[in-house]
């Protein structure tokens, strides 16, 4: 049988994943540190039977159509808003992902900005470095909120959701959360109380958001739900950044709807400088890096591969994006390897 082509977006940080990706494919891998250009991904992904691909690269019709012979597209990344699904179904190509293996780095993440945001860390690390630092000790400097005890509102109780309320036990906090569907696991483990979606933005002093990001939750956080959250309420995103209308959010976090915003994507990446976000104290920002952590990269990059692979060899991969697709084009007819 013939050796699949593979075209790979970027060099995975696993050499494991890599040598494994090599001992079946031929490999047609971009080598530099930055995203291929459109052009670039155009030209690579013809006659390819296999495509790994970051969320940095949109992957549509136009992709699809000159790679007729494409029946795998492997995401380096859980969430794959990047990767027009029902188009890639109606042609019989699998999609796959990598749930699971970021879950805990996200929710620790999450976690950094809730404190970060909450108790203003990065805001006075700021401060000392510039030198601002002058009086003494004070009873009313630098005063963030308490988080122990509080209320924690999840929009989305998936596994990455459900990772970061269990974080909060610890924080002996009350949860209420928000889903298409009620998670009758996660409320018997959590105590956690489901909630429609106005009660938890009202209800809640810290909201963080665990949806993917579909025509259905784009923009889900506007105007309106803005100003249904508390004064003192903190907004965290650590999902996808269409999620939350940024303007909206930009004149939440000036005129005061909400206390503060901890923030790790964005509606455009990178974030421009002199974003309007990167001029407002209350926020903490970072690079999305939610799964920037040296073992779940790893993870990543093997399960990418073996997804990749499993598909090729006609069996089923660990994570299938979009199930229909084996109703246009059974696993034995991917059957390469
Ligand atoms: C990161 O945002 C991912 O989807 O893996």
């Amino acid at each position: 049988m013939a050796r699949p082509k593979v075209y790979v977006t970027r060099i995975l940080p696993s050499e494991k994943a890599m040598n494994m990706l090599r001992e079946y494919c031929d490999v047609d891998l971009n080598e530099k540190p930055e995203p291929p250009s459109r052009e670039e991904l155009i030209e690579h992904v013809k006659g390819k039977d296999g495509l790994l691909c970051l969320l940095t690269d949109k992957i549509d019709k136009e992709v699809m159509d000159v790679a007729p012979n494409l029946k795998v597209i492997s995401t380096y990344s859980v969430g794959f808003d990047h990767i027009d699904i029902e188009e890639a179904t109606k042609r019989g190509i699998y999609v796959t992902h990598t749930p699971g293996v970021l879950t805990e780095a996200v929710a620790d993440l999450t976690w950094g900005l809730i404190l970060a945001v909450a108790r203003r860390v990065v805001e006075s690390d700021k401060l000392i470095r510039q030198g601002s630092w002058k009086g003494a000790w004070s009873p009313t400097f630098m005063l963030g909120r308490e988080v122990y005890g509080k209320t924690l509102g999840i929009i989305g109780m998936g596994r990455i959701g459900t990772a970061v309320a269990r974080r909060a036990k610890g924080f002996n906090m009350r949860i209420i959360y928000f889903d298409k569907a009620r998670r009758e696991n996660v409320e018997k483990e959590l105590g956690a109380e489901y909630k429609p979606m106005e009660e938890v933005l009202k209800e809640a002093d810290i909201i963080s958001l665990h949806v993917p990001l579909t025509k259905e939750t784009h923009h889900l956080i506007g105007e309106r739900e803005l100003k249904m959250m508390k004064k003192t309420a903190i907004l965290i995103n650590t999902a996808r950044g269409a999620v939350v209308d940024t303007d909206a959010l930009v004149r939440a976090l000036k005129e005061g709807w909400i206390a503060g915003a901890g923030l790790d994507v964005f509606e455009q990446e990178p974030l421009p400088e002199g974003h309007p976000l990167t001029k407002l104290d209350n926020v903490v920002l970072t690079p999305h890096i939610g799964s920037a952590a040296v073992e779940t990269r790893a993870r990543m990059a093997e399960m990418a591969v073996e997804n990749l692979i499993a598909v090729l060899k006609g069996e089923e991969p660990k994570a299938l994006a979009n199930p229909d697709v084996k109703n246009v084009r059974p696993l034995s007819e991917v059957k390469m390897i």
